[in-house]
C-alpha cells in the first residue's frame, strides 16, 4: 500500500483504483477508443433493457449515454425523484461491460415546470415566448431555471458521481439559441456595465454619435442580434457566451462537488455554430465533445476533417465524437444515407483527428416523437437495421486498434487561428454576401491538410510557441493584444500569413483608424489600401503563379523596401489593375504575409505550399494521392497511422518508416509500403525515434 503524507488518501485512491477495476465487472482498465450509442431506456419497458444491452455488447459497443432527455422520468413531480429506473440501467449496463455517460435532463424540461413556472421559457427575438412540446424552450439566463437544472444535477451527482461505471457527464444538449427576455435583458445591461464602468465609455467605443445612438444610461441599451451597432453586436455575442459558460458552469460545479475526478464533464455541440463562443465556453469542460452529421448523406473528408480539428481546439486536446449518424438523419432536405464505407471512413477518421470515442445515434427509433424517420441501430421492433451490422464491424476494429492508439493524440506544426470576434463582425456585415467566413477558412485549411496532413485549429489566445506556420485566415477584429501576440510570434522567427479582412477593427468593432491590417501594418511594411466585393473573377499573377480571385480582393501597397509583393492583380474594374493582391516582408528568420484576395483553388494550394516550404513543414507522408487522407496520432514512445482512402482507387502509400500493422495483417510483420484498396482503412503503429 503506497503511503503518503495523509495516510487517509493513499486508502482512497486504492478504492477508487479497486472500484475502477471493478468498473463493469469486467476487471479491464477501461479502453482507449470506446464506440457507443445514445440510448433511452426510459422509451422502453425494462424488461426489454437486458435484450438491448445485449445486442450492443453483440455489436463490440462499450458505452451508452443516457438521460439527457429524460427530466420528467426522473423527476415526474417537483422535488419528486425517481432515480430507480436508472440505477437499474446502469447496473444492467455494467453487467455486460458497457459503461455510462449521464446526460442532464436539463433540455428538455418537464411539463409542470413549464407550466408552474412559465418565466423560465424563451422569448425569442420578436419577443414570441416558447411552449412546451420541443426541447430547449428553456431561457438560458433564468435564476429559476438554473436553480431547478442545479438542483436535478446535484441529485444526479450525488446518486452517481462515485459510481464506477459512470464515466463521465454531458450537460445539457446542443445548447445555442439565447432568450430576449426581460430578465436577459436586464443581465446583458449588467454585463454592460460591468464591461465599460460608464456609459460614457461605452459611447465612445461604439461611436455612438453616429444617428443619435447616445446612451445616457445602460438601461436604455438595446438587445438585438441583427441590424444593429457593429459594437454592440459583438458585445451581444459575447454576453451570450458568457451567459452560455455560467448556465453550463452551474451544472458543472453542481456535479464537481460530488463526482470523482475520473469521471469527465463535457457538453455536446454543433460543429461550426456561432450562437456562441465554444473556445470560452470549453473552458468550464474537462473535455470537447461534438455531435458529427453529414445531413446530405454526400461525406466530404476536408469538410468533416476541420471540424474535427477546430472541436479538438477547443481544448487543445483529445475529444469525444457524442453523435453521429447511423446511415441517415431526418432533418434535411433529402436525408440521404451515407453508403456503409462512408460511415466507417467517417469514423475513422473521427479517431484520426483526435476522437477517442465515436457514438451513435440513436440506438433504436422511438415508437413516437419528433424524429422517427431518423437513422438507428434497431428498428421499432427492437431488431437490427442494416446499420447495426456496419457499427459492429467499425466497433470490432475500433476495439483491435485500442492498445495501439492508448495515449496518443494528433499534433501539427500548423495552426489556423479561429475566431468568433471576427466570424460576428463578417456574418454582421458582409459586404459581398458570398463571404461565408467558414467558406473562406475552409478555403485556406484544404490546402494545409493536403500539404501538411494535420493542422491545429486554435483561438487567437492559445501559445503559438512550436508552431512553424500561423495563418489567420480573416482575422477582422484583431485586439492590441492579439496583434502584440502574433507580432511577438514573428519576430520569434514564426511565419505568419494573414487572409483577406484582417486586421480592419478593433477589440469593440469599431475600425481601426489606421488602414488593415492596422496594429501589424508596420510590421507589414505594407497595407490595404482599398477593399472591393467581386462579382467577376480577377486574374492574378506573379512569382507565386497565377489563377483567379473571385468573391474579394484588396489592393495593397508596400511601403518597406523589404516587403516584396507576391502576387499582383492583373486587368479588372479598373481600381485593382496592376495592384498589389500578396505581400510579404521577412522579419529576422520569421516572416509576415498578407494575402488581399480570395484565391482559386489551385492557386490558394500554390501559395500555401510556399509558405510551408519556407516555414519547413514537411508532410506527414509524402506523395499520396488527394483522396487519401493521412492522419497520424504520437504517444510518448510510438506513433500510429491512420490511413483512409476516401476514393475508388486503390493506392499504395509508402510510410517513412516500417510500422505494424494493426487492423489487420501479421502485426509481427512491420512494413513501409501500405495497400489501400478504395475505400479502406489502414492503422499502423510505430515505435517513435
Ligand atoms: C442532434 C441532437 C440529438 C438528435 C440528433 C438527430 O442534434 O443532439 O438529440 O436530435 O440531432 O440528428
Amino acid at each position: 500500500m503506497p503511503v503518503d503524507r495523509l495516510g487517509t488518501r493513499s486508502w482512497r485512491r486504492a478504492l477508487l483504483a479497486l472500484g475502477l477495476l471493478l468498473a463493469c465487472g469486467s476487471g479491464a482498465a477501461q479502453p482507449a477508443l470506446l464506440v457507443g450509442t445514445a440510448w433511452y431506456p426510459e422509451q422502453w419497458p425494462q424488461a426489454r433493457w437486458p435484450q438491448d444491452l445485449e445486442l450492443m455488447q453483440a455489436a463490440h459497443l462499450d458505452v451508452v449515454r443516457v438521460g439527457e432527455f429524460a427530466w420528467s422520468t426522473m423527476e415526474p413531480r417537483e422535488g419528486v425523484y425517481d432515480f430507480s429506473w436508472l440505477d437499474r440501467a446502469i447496473a444492467e449496463a455494467a453487467r455486460r461491460h458497457i459503461y455510462v455517460v449521464i446526460g442532464t435532463p436539463t433540455a428538455a424540461p418537464p411539463a409542470w415546470l413549464t407550466s408552474k413556472y412559465p418565466d423560465t421559457l424563451r422569448v425569442d427575438e420578436d419577443g414570441q415566448r416558447a411552449e412546451h412540446g420541443n426541447r430547449q424552450q428553456f431561457s438560458f439566463s433564468s435564476p429559476r431555471y438554473r436553480e431547478l437544472a442545479r438542483q436535478i444535477a446535484t441529485r444526479l451527482a450525488e446518486r452517481y458521481g462515485r459510481n464506477p461505471d459512470v464515466i463521465g457527464w454531458q450537460i445539457d444538449n446542443e445548447i445555442g439559441p439565447p432568450s430576449f427576455d426581460a430578465q436577459t435583458r436586464r443581465q446583458f445591461h449588467d454585463w454592460l456595465r460591468r464591461k465599460y464602468g460608464s456609459i460614457a465609455n461605452l459611447n465612445r467605443h461604439w461611436t455612438t454619435a453616429y444617428w443619435s445612438q447616445t446612451y445616457d444610461g445602460f438601461d436604455q441599451v438595446p438587445m438585438h442580434s441583427k441590424d444593429e451597432n457593429p459594437g454592440l453586436l459583438l458585445d451581444f455575442r459575447r454576453f451570450v457566451s458568457d451567459t452560455w459558460t455560467s448556465y453550463i458552469a452551474n451544472q458543472s460545479t453542481a456535479i464537481r462537488a460530488h463526482a470523482d475526478p475520473r469521471q469527465f464533464i463535457t457538453t455536446n455541440t454543433m460543429h461550426w455554430g456561432n450562437q456562441f463562443d465554444q473556445q470560452v465556453l470549453s473552458r468550464e469542460l474537462d473535455m470537447a465533445a461534438w455531435d458529427e452529421y453529414v445531413p446530405d448523406g454526400h461525406f466530404v473528408w476536408l469538410d468533416q476533417a476541420v471540424q474535427h480539428d477546430l472541436v479538438r481546439g477547443y481544448k487543445n486536446k483529445d475529444f469525444w465524437l457524442m453523435e453521429t449518424q447511423p446511415a441517415f438523419v431526418n432533418w434535411w432536405s433529402v436525408n440521404r444515407a451515407l453508403p456503409p464505407y462512408a460511415m466507417r471512413e467517417l469514423a475513422w477518421q473521427a479517431v484520426g483527428h483526435g476522437a477517442d470515442a465515436v457514438l451513435y445515434w440513436q440506438w433504436r427509433s422511438a415508437l413516437n416523437g419528433q424524429e422517427q424517420y431518423h437513422g438507428t441501430l434497431l428498428g421499432p421492433d427492437g431488431t437490427p437495421v442494416p446499420a447495426y451490422g456496419v457499427v459492429r464491424e467499425i466497433a470490432a476494429e475500433m476495439a483491435r486498434a485500442a492498445p495501439a492508439l492508448a495515449g496518443t493524440s494528433p499534433r501539427s506544426e500548423v495552426a489556423m487561428l479561429q475566431s468568433y470576434d471576427s466570424r460576428w463582425a463578417i456574418d454582421a456585415q458582409r459586404q459581398q454576401a458570398d463571404f461565408g467566413v467558414v467558406k473562406e477558412f475552409d478555403a485556406f485549411y484544404a490546402p494545409l491538410e493536403h500539404y501538411a496532413q494535420s493542422v491545429d485549429v486554435i483561438s487567437t489566445d492559445t501559445p503559438l510557441t512550436g508552431y512553424r506556420l500561423v495563418i489567420a485566415p480573416a482575422l477582422n477584429v484583431l485586439s492590441e493584444a492579439e496583434a502584440k501576440r502574433l507580432a511577438d510570434y514573428v519576430r520569434a522567427g514564426g511565419h505568419l500569413v494573414l487572409g483577406p479582412r484582417s486586421g480592419m477593427k478593433d477589440a469593440y468593432d469599431a475600425l481601426w483608424p489606421q488602414r488593415q491590417p492596422g496594429p501589424l501594418t508596420s510590421l507589414l511594411g505594407g497595407r490595404v489600401e482599398q477593399f472591393y466585393a467581386l462579382d467577376a473573377t480577377v486574374p492574378l499573377t506573379g512569382v507565386l503563379g497565377s489563377g483567379q480571385a473571385s468573391i474579394w480582393a484588396e489592393a495593397l501597397s508596400a511601403h518597406d523596401p523589404q516587403t516584396q509583393v507576391l502576387l499582383r492583380y492583373g486587368k479588372s474594374n479598373g481600381w485593382l489593375d496592376g495592384k498589389a493582391a500578396i505581400i510579404s516582408r521577412q522579419v529576422g528568420s520569421g516572416s509576415i504575409t498578407y494575402i488581399g484576395a480570395w484565391l482559386d483553388p489551385a492557386l490558394m494550394q500554390n501559395v500555401l505550399d510556399d509558405f510551408l516550404r519556407k516555414a519547413h513543414v514537411t508532410p506527414l507522408v509524402p506523395g499520396v494521392s488527394d483522396n487519401v487522407e493521412v492522419c497520424e496520432r504520437f504517444g510518448a514512445r510510438k506513433r500510429v497511422w491512420i490511413l483512409i482512402n476516401h476514393g475508388d482507387d486503390p493506392h499504395t502509400i509508402r510510410l517513412p518508416s516500417p510500422a505494424a500493422p494493426v487492423l489487420s495483417g501479421n502485426p509481427a510483420v512491420s512494413t513501409a509500403a501500405v495497400a489501400l484498396a478504395a475505400h479502406s482503412i489502414q492503422v499502423l503503429e510505430a515505435p517513435l525515434r
